[in-house]
């Protein structure tokens, strides 16, 4: 035998000297679930160690995982069924906790990286990411309430807006509506190949943000197509996108692949919230290992091709790298 691969397995100096892929701390970006209010911290059941903060209990939680070396950070809002409507007007409301939060975050420690969500959903009385009218998710009518809510988050200091509504179009109208307002250093991180996918269950948990009626399908891919993802990146590039992203990453990770091999741009890919709850209820059960399924699962992402990683492990990813 000539060829001996375990040769270069023999010893933890030499699988180290070969390994292809590393995974970093500077390539995660944490999610993090925001309502309004003083001295919150609420558990959300499928997803373990993670939680819905006030700004005040959030702000030490950031400290920690800065010490921790993670700076990035994506922020959803939760928002009560009172202060949701139609057009999601509160999205772009003065008064919002989410965009005061922003603020705040940005004011104590400029130096973290923040990224928002863009797209209806949280703030839509019909649960939808797009306007909806007689059943109808209207595509371009969303898109100027989609701009001034990108828009009002830029004012906040958001350093990334994130597009994860679907509509066609948005980003190069919201490249336009931020360049327009002086805001040409707001990066946009473009939720290019999103599928209509069951991995999504507990962040709706966690929003209480389903939809209302009817599914997403008409806007979100579907999970049967990979050439499809490219037209979409496509668009996106030629729009203004800074970086693209697949979601979810662990059932789509040919779509990462297949993105990073064709595009220039930064790719990330979203580490989804049910594939965070199937590791855990795995681990809980005793039937994985938490911390070496996590690093596994982590790095077969980076190795697809993600060069950047939303994870809801991103916290313990660091602890464990600490
Ligand atoms: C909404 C949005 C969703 C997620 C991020 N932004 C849910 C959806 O499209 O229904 C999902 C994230 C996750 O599951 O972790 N625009």
């Amino acid at each position: 035998m000539y060829q001996r691969p375990r040769r270069n397995r023999k010893s933890p100096a030499i699988r180290n000297m070969i390994r292809e892929t590393t995974m970093c701390v500077d390539n995660l970006i944490y999610p993090l679930f925001i309502v309004d209010g003083k001295g919150v911290k609420q558990k959300i059941g499928s997803m373990p160690g993670n939680f819905r903060w006030s700004l005040d209990t959030l702000l030490p939680e950031i400290e920690e995982c800065m010490k921790l070396g993670l700076n990035s950070f994506v922020l959803f809002p939760a928002l009560e069924e009172a202060l949701k409507d139609s057009t999601a007007t509160y999205s772009y409301d003065d008064a919002n906790f989410y965009l005061k939060a922003i603020r705040e975050i940005k004011k104590q420690f400029p130096e973290a990286c923040l990224m928002s969500d863009v797209a209806l959903d949280p703030y839509s009385s019909d649960g939808h990411d797009g306007f909806v009218q007689d059943g109808k998710i209207l595509n371009d009518e969303t898109l100027p309430i989609l701009a001034k809510m990108a828009l009002a988050q830029a004012e906040a200091g958001i350093d990334i807006v994130g597009p994860s509504d679907m509509m066609d179009g948005r980003i190069g109208y919201i490249r336009e509506e931020l360049d327009a307002a002086g805001f040409d250093q707001t990066s946009i991180m473009s939720y290019s190949a999103k599928y209509a996918s069951a991995f999504y269950g507990p962040f709706r948990d966690a929003l209480d943000s389903a939809p209302k009626a009817g599914d997403k399908k008409t806007y979100q891919m579907d999970p049967a197509n990979k050439y499809e993802a490219i037209l979409e990146a496509e668009i996106d590039v030629a729009e203004g996108a800074d970086f693209l992203m697949v979601k979810p990453a662990l059932c789509y990770l040919d779509i990462i692949h297949i993105l990073k091999e064709r595009f220039d741009v930064p790719i990330s890919a979203y580490n989804v919230s049910g594939e965070c709850a199937m590791l855990h209820a795995a681990a809980q059960n005793g039937w994985m290992d938490y911390d070496k399924a996590m690093q596994e699962m982590l790095l077969s992402i980076k190795r697809a091709g993600a060069d950047i990683i939303l994870t809801y492990f991103a916290k313990d990813y660091a602890k464990l790298s600490h």
